[in-house]
């Protein structure tokens, strides 16, 4: 097992890149399930989580080829199979992605049923109540979903009781070749959202109103192949300004859509950094004083991204003066809170509401990641402390950053991996 070591740092000064978001590969490689002509996808992000779903691809008869570290070339054109592996899918939730265009192009689906994790009992009650509107019957036991649609799916109008990013994206994949018109009211308006719908336009379906409140689908006979970049990853995007603000640094963030970022970008400007957002995609953040504490509640695009909220915490922890975090996406997104207090963060929780009173120093300490976000937060924290900090299970920052730690590196931290004894 690998573990991170980091402690104070910087004020971090330069330049990073960011990769290709993880929360579009993911579904519009999933989506590449509907393709029967070669698809080529640009920008994909070296993660775990990539990985995994293109071997679910394979699994079920697509071949997946690397033409180079972030140009996938996938031909799903000959794929036979409508079940991909228990083991395989039950790694990633996100693997159930695959239910959505299996469903539409084979009538039939076998699907495990996607785990709960660290943040939440992650449900799946939106997803199913799409495929039920769209006449799938559902066969569902403790481990697998079996849908089919021996007629072909039938389009109806469907609302989401929470606008749920993946149902969103399952009902919708669904939905491109259904019969007639499918309408999703209060579905989720998350830049990846669009950047599906976006994908699934140049295979040949037709899809409209996404990042609205209303997305109307009409069933076509088939679909297609093309070529497409995937958007630039907001999420780590933020990771980067939030280091920069933790050492007082002086980062300039390239490969960045200001516009997905509106609120992180608000949030820092409260807080006493300076923002500059210029011409060429980049954005670049400095802090020339002692910044102060804020306020954020998490909400559904285009509210505060709930996957920046750890990372807030860390910097929260540092600051002059009282913080407030609202949680309201996750039920259980707090398990960063007991980790910081290892490093001497005072940190009050009461259910979604945590309350933050900023300290001068925190101190280096043994942590472990607990979820993907929460991992990221301790690496920031720990980019202050005058002692080493240990942050183990790191597995988890593998799924959503290729490589943090050569980045933050790269701008000055002194970091490092390295093998547990
Ligand atoms: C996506 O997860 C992201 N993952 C998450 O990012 C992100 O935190 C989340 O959207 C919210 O923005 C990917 O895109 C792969 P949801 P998803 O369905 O689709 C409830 C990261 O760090 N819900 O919008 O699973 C659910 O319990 C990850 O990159 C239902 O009640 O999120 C949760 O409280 C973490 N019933 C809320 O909706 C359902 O059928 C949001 O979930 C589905 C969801």
């Amino acid at each position: 097992m690998e573990r991170i070591i980091v402690k104070k740092s910087g004020p971090l000064k330069g330049s990073v890149k960011i990769d290709g978001a993880k929360n579009s590969a993911l579904p519009i490689i999933a989506a590449s399930l509907l393709g029967t002509e070669p698809i080529t996808l640009e920008e994909v992000p070296n993660l775990k989580d990539v990985q995994i779903i293109l071997k679910v691809l394979q699994e079920l008869g697509a071949k997946v080829e690397f033409l180079d570290d972030t140009t996938v070339r996938i031909d799903s054109s000959s794929i036979d199979k409508y079940e991909a592996s228990y083991e395989l899918m039950s790694k990633m939730r996100a693997s159930f992605l695959v239910m959505g265009p299996l469903l539409t192009r084979f009538g039939k689906t076998r699907t495990s049923l996607p785990g709960g994790c660290a943040i939440g009992s992650r449900p799946i009650d939106l997803h199913l109540k799409g495929f039920k509107a769209l006449e799938a019957e559902l066969n569902v036991d403790d481990y697998v979903i079996e849908a089919t649609a021996e007629n072909g799916l039938v389009g109806k109008t469907i609302y989401l009781d929470f606008p749920s990013v993946g149902a969103t994206q399952n009902i919708m994949m669904a939905a491109t070749m259904a019969q007639g018109e499918t309408v999703i009211e209060n579905p989720a308006k998350e830049p990846e959202i669009v950047d599906l719908a976006n994908f699934l336009n140049k295979l040949g379906a037709d899809v409209k109103g996404a990042g609205t409140s209303t997305i109307r689908i009409r069933g076509v006979e088939k679909l297609g192949g093309t070529i497409h970049q995937i958007i630039p990853d907001r999420i780590e995007a933020t990771t980067f300004m939030v280091a920069s603000a933790i050492t007082g640094g002086d980062i300039t963030i390239k490969n960045c859509i200001t516009s997905h970022i509106l609120p992180v970008i608000a949030k820092l400007r409260e807080m006493g950094c300076k923002v500059v957002e210029n011409e060429d995609d980049t954005i670049r953040v400095y802090c020339d004083k002692k910044l102060c504490g804020t306020y954020i509640k998490t909400l559904p695009y285009p509210g505060f991204p709930t996957d920046a909220q750890a990372q807030f915490m860390a910097l929260m922890s540092v600051v002059d003066g009282q913080s407030k975090v609202e949680e309201t996406v996750f039920e259980n997104r707090f398990m960063h809170v007991e980790e910081l207090t290892k490093m001497g963060a005072i940190i009050a929780t009461d259910g979604s509401e945590a309350r933050i009173a900023g300290v001068p120093q925190l101190k280096g300490a043994k942590v472990r990641a607990t979820d993907l976000r929460a991992g990221a937060a301790l690496v920031l924290a720990g980019l202050t402390t005058e002692e080493e900090t240990t942050v183990s299970d790191i597995y988890h920052i593998d799924r959503g950053y290729n490589d943090i730690v050569g980045k933050l590196k790269a701008l000055g931290a002194d970091i490092r991996r390295e093998e547990m004894d």
